[in-house]
């Protein structure tokens, strides 16, 4: 049986014909949608390269039914920037090497902009490590992923303390 999943997927209203009603999130945005920079690492919750925000928050698109998403909005890597000009968490990650081969990035940056909203790790680098500790990098960039999150911190003038 064929099912309608409603999503707004970065501020684009999309129906989308479902004929595997386990079809996950993101099969849906990489296969359905043509969204490849989100990542498909493990496909089972360990890696965090999966990482979209779904209503604001931070979620592995993996473990997402697309279904129990029904009329979500969505934000992907594909929606951060405005035009020619870098989302501030993609500007950090340039300016501080917070990346090698790029696999894990897309995840990264939108689990920083998921953690910078919630204004939890403020400028304390430990919790910032403890707050993206579900985003791994086998490249290991952890140092300049850091330095990167506290930079794009400080400039959203999110609370820190
Ligand atoms: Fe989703 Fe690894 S692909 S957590
Ligand atoms: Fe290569 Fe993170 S930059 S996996």
């Amino acid at each position: 049986m064929t099912s309608t999943l409603n999503i707004t997927i970065n501020g684009a209203p999309h129906e989308i014909a479902l004929d595997d009603p386990r079809a996950t999130l993101l099969d849906v945005l990489r296969e359905r949608l043509g969204l490849t920079g989100t990542k498909k690492g493990c496909d089972r919750g360990q890696c965090g390269a999966c990482t979209v925000l779904i209503d604001g928050r931070r979620m592995n698109a993996c473990l997402a039914l697309a279904l129990s998403h029904d009329w979500a909005e969505v934000t992907t890597i594909e929606g951060l920037a405005e035009g020619d000009t870098l989302h501030p968490v993609q500007q950090a990650f340039i300016a501080h090497d917070g990346f090698q081969c790029g696999y894990c990035t897309p995840g990264q940056i939108m689990s920083a902009v998921g953690l910078i909203a919630e204004g939890e790790a403020g400028l304390d680098p430990e919790r910032v490590r403890e707050g993206m500790s579900g985003n791994i990098c086998r490249c290991a960039a952890y140092a300049g992923i850091t330095d990167a999150v506290l930079e794009a911190t400080r400039a959203s003038g999110t609370r820190t303390e």
